[in-house]
């Protein structure tokens, strides 16, 4: 199995668990190189969301954590191949700026890369209720090619905690990538 490359990219809307739980389940999978790109506003809600220790943890289990700013690291550039990009949560900013093409952060060029290298992009876009102008983005990055997923639980499965709605939704996301590995979230049957 060859290794695949993983953009994982965690902004500032609630639910940094599910960036912080897909970091995790792509750790766990063999053959994957895990490239994390944190925006300023997730680092505020890593640490209010989530155990002390959070970002540093996940910084460990990344192949490479690129600092937000540096708009010069490999996964700012299409030729840098990689099978594609997460960002959860997503921020109704974040995808903004995806959908005007505005990339003056690494993790917002970074989604511009998958987009303009017709490549995977998997949105967990957060916020609610929502007005025109966020539906209007959505409809936006959808045309160029993203997937917009919101993190929107799953009661089929009869969750018995929140840990369980956050690994189901990461899981559904990774599996949004296609990756040579079997499903990882459990297949309704019928
Ligand atoms: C605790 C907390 C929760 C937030 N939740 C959301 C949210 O669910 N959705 C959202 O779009 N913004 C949310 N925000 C606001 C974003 O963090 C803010 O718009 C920020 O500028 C986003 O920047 P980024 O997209 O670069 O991460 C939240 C902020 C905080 C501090």
């Amino acid at each position: 199995m060859s290794v695949e490359r993983v953009v994982v990219g965690i902004s500032g809307a609630s639910g940094a668990a599910l960036g912080a739980r897909i970091v995790e389940r792509l750790a766990a999978l063999p053959a994957i190189e895990t490239h994390l790109v944190v925006s300023d506003a997730a680092r505020r809600t890593l640490d209010l969301e989530c155990p002390p220790g959070t970002l540093a943890r996940l910084t460990g289990l990344a192949h490479r954590h690129h600092p937000v700013g540096d708009v010069g690291a490999s996964i700012a550039s299409g030729s840098f191949p990689v099978r594609g990009m997460i960002v959860a949560p997503c921020s109704m900013q974040t995808l903004s700026a995806i959908a005007t093409g505005r990339t003056d952060t690494l993790l917002t060029r970074a989604a511009d890369v998958q987009l303009k290298e017709r490549r995977r992009l998997v949105l967990l876009a957060r916020e609610t209720p929502l007005h025109l102008g966020h539906l209007r983005n959505m409809v936006a990055v959808t045309e160029m090619g993203a997937i917009v997923t919101p993190p929107v639980p799953a009661f089929y499965h009869c969750p018995r905690s929140v840990e369980e709605i956050v690994d189901h939704i990461a899981a559904r996301a990774i599996d949004l990538l296609a990756l040579p590995h079997a499903p990882l979230a459990k297949s309704w049957e019928g």
